[in-house]
């Protein structure tokens, strides 16, 4: 049997690894994306954002003749039978829901131009119900609406790891309401679930949520160790030795559980907040009320680091030298997307610092958002002369510094580690005052 051929709609993140990682699978692929700067730089086989192995995956598979991206619906319509939508769904702005403009202008657009046998998969992260929604805006739009299906498909890929989650996902969810669907869904992820990733058939709205739950319980797992985390500065306790110890307990389970300046990103943050917006809508208000404490304690994490490194600098800001390593949300990822580390160092600078900030991958981005902050070439040129460092993404190259060698740069041997990434008593032997979120 022929291989269905496929199309992914949206080009971002989550879009461009798609369409690379289903090619690699030997699938034919095009790609769309409505930004005609995208097209042309996924098409001269450049990755416009950081994410480690894509690149080299992507040019060697545009090599196969097998992939492609294009601006034109009518030739996306015209070639794939399945269709993959990984359009971005935002929060929207001054509120907590998502807003859906790109899923509706993606499903809108495709609908009218669906040629029989077509299905339209959803892989972006939706509040519930979008899916059945989106069924019904296909149905009035498509030219045989019975010979036309929608499918929910979540992606949980984490950035830094987008390939490998994609070639080898812990689990497949399908979300659908026919065995067509789903038989064609088991036939394009045929060659994952030959290697081992399980599959979970179920309905539309069950298939959102696993997304949203899922990722719920990543911020709050991080936000609980971090709420351990306040208790233990009240008590002198030791928040890594806690998680640690908590870890060990197969129940509880080491991952995510790393205290430090929290959670950010172009996920967990919108998504919790989205998640709550729609369960008020539903009338579930209550059952997640316990998220608006998670986001919280997230965002309490981001002050209390601004407070350390005041206290440090004898209570002001005013006329010191800071240094910020780190601006991505996390390692490996030149994302800033609400930033703890960047929202750290806008807050220093507002109360009178004077913030130079160094970043191995982020720079450029960091650059155009945050324009008022200044920019070094290296993490040494930006503790050059500083009263203050605080390392608050814990790329390697900052975890590996050797403190003698900073010790020589900076005015003050100060240093607050913003994700407890370092080895305190290394750093108080040589000569640093050392200050950490949960530590004593
Ligand atoms: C997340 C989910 O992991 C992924 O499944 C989903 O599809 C998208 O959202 P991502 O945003 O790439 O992925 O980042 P992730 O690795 O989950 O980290 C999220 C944030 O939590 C980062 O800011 C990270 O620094 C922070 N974090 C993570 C902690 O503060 N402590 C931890 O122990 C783990």
């Amino acid at each position: 049997m022929p291989k269905p051929r496929l199309s992914v709609i949206g080009t971002g993140y989550l879009g461009a690894t798609h369409a690379v990682c289903m090619t690699e699978l030997g699938f034919d692929v095009v790609g769309l994306d409505v930004d005609p700067a995208k097209v042309a730089k996924l098409s001269a086989g450049e990755v416009p954002f950081f994410e480690p192995g894509l690149g080299e995956l992507l040019r060697k598979n545009l090599d196969t003749g097998r992939l492609r991206f294009t601006t034109s619906w009518s030739e996306v319509a015209e070639f794939a039978e399945v269709h993959f939508v990984c359009v971005g769904t935002p929060q929207k702005k001054g509120e907590y829901a998502a807003d859906l403009s790109y899923v509706e202008a993606a499903f809108g657009t495709l609908a009218p131009l669906l040629r029989p046998g077509a299905l339209v998969v959803g892989k972006s992260t939706v509040p519930i119900g979008t899916a059945a929604w989106v069924a019904d805006l296909v149905r009035a739009l498509a030219p045989e609406p019975d010979a036309v299906e929608i499918a929910w498909n979540p992606e949980f890929l984490r950035e830094g790891y987008a390939v490998e989650d994609t070639l080898h996902p812990d689990r497949l969810v399908f979300g659908v309401r026919s065995a067509a669907a789903e038989a064609r869904l088991r036939e394009v992820f045929a060659p994952v679930i030959e290697a081992g990733s399980p599959v979970v058939v179920t309905d539309f709205a069950t298939a959102e949520l696993v997304k949203v739950a899922a990722n719920s319980f990543l911020a709050t797992k991080i936000s609980f160790i971090n709420a351990m985390a306040e208790v233990c500065e009240v008590t002198h306790a030791d928040v890594t030795k806690l998680s640690e110890a908590l870890g060990y307990d197969e129940r509880i389970g080491r991952r995510f559980l790393r205290p430090g300046l929290g959670f950010g990103g172009g996920c967990l943050p919108k998504d919790i907040r989205a998640f709550m917006a729609r369960a008020g809508e539903l009338g579930a208000d209550q059952a997640l009320a316990f998220l608006k404490d998670v986001d919280a304690i997230n965002m309490r994490r981001r002050a209390r680091t601004v407070d350390l490194g005041r206290e440090l600098l004898f209570g002001s800001f005013h006329g010191a030298r800071v240094a910020v390593w780190g601006a991505a949300f996390k390692p490996n990822s030149d994302d800033i997307r609400d930033s703890p580390a960047l929202d750290v160092a806008e807050s220093m600078q507002r109360n009178g610092a004077d913030v130079v900030v160094y970043d191995p991958a982020a720079m450029e981005n960091a650059r155009l958002m945050y324009p008022q902050l200044s920019y070094a070439a290296t993490a040494l040129e930006a503790a050059d002369k500083a009263d203050l460092v605080l390392l608050l993404t814990e790329w390697a190259e900052f975890r590996e510094m050797d403190p003698a060698v900073l010790g020589g740069v900076v005015a003050a041997r100060r240093i607050v580690d913003g994700r407890n990434a370092l080895d305190p008593p290394t750093w108080r032997a040589a000569g640093w005052t050392y200050r950490a979120l949960g530590r004593p």
